[in-house]
């Protein structure tokens, strides 16, 4: 359903994707992974447009998004639930308003209905009647799960997840894994998340993609990955700091 094709992207000398090609199934789960400033980020911005490649195509159901103008490029948005890595949360709305704000942005749904959808989405993840509570009041994990909620508020398709896990405790890093999971075979929709947290990663991902030096160097299956004999995702699982990946 999602297609890179021969993607190239460069800010000036600098080259962070090289001819990337990709497809990405619909109704499951793909992590991207990848050491720092592989262009993890970079490969969300051009999947939602926000970002031109310089280079090749991105399909998105068989539409080449990278010809669409900015109108049309809002429509393509639409089909996207976003999580963000610091969950950006507007610090001033209750936590029933944050939800409620894109639904209030994008659909002609009465306030009635909007509230209904509010209190479901967060019944979904797991914190009924927070409604009234300020992000300020909330733990981390807390806040991730209501920026969950709020990706989810317009039944998008894709639902983008970048770095779920940052700043988390295990417990509640494992907390947020086990939500995704579950969400995702509730809903059935197409997750893409970018991830460094290894246990996460298995936990959650039927396939896998790596990239690294902006290339993309494996993708398959999680369990193809994860037995790779690859040098350079067998250092990356085993967290060393020796080998082909150099930490600079
Ligand atoms: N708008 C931009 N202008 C110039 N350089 C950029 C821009 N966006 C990203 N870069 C550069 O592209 C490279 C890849 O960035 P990106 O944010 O995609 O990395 P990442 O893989 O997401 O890293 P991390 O895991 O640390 O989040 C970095 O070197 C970054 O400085
Ligand atoms: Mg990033």
């Amino acid at each position: 359903m999602i297609e890179f094709r021969g993607v190239h992207k460069s800010f000036g000398k600098q080259k962070v994707l090289d001819d990337v090609t990709l497809e990405i199934p619909q109704g499951r789960t793909s992590v991207i992974i990848g050491p720092s400033g592989t262009g993890k980020s970079v490969f969300i911005k051009l999947l939602v447009g926000l970002l031109k490649p310089d280079q090749g195509e991105i399909f998105i159901h068989g539409q080449d998004i990278t010809k669409l103008r900015e109108r049309d490029l809002y429509e393509v948005r639409k089909k996207f639930g976003m999580l963000f890595q610091d969950g950006a949360l507007f610090d001033s709305m209750t936590v029933g308003e944050n939800i409620a704000f894109p639904l209030q942005r994008h659909t002609k749904k009465k306030d009635k209905e909007i509230k209904e959808i509010v209190a479901m989405k967060l019944a979904q993840v797991g914190l009924p009647g927070v409604e009234y509570k300020y992000p300020g009041e909330l733990s981390g994990g807390m806040r991730k799960r209501v920026g969950i909620a709020r990706a989810l508020a317009l039944e998008p398709e894709i639902v983008l997840f970048d770095e779920p896990n940052s700043g988390l405790d295990p417990v509640m890093s494992d907390a947020i894994d086990k939500l995704i999971l579950r969400m995702q075979k509730e809903l059935g929709l197409t997750f893409i998340v970018i991830s460094h947290d290894l246990d996460g990663t298995f936990q959650i991902a039927d396939r896998i993609a790596m990239l690294y030096k902006s290339k993309l160097i494996a993708v398959g299956e999680a369990a193809e990955i994860r037995n790779s004999d690859n040098p350079i995702l067998k250092q990356f699982f085993s967290r060393s700091s020796e080998g082909p990946i150099q930490v600079v």
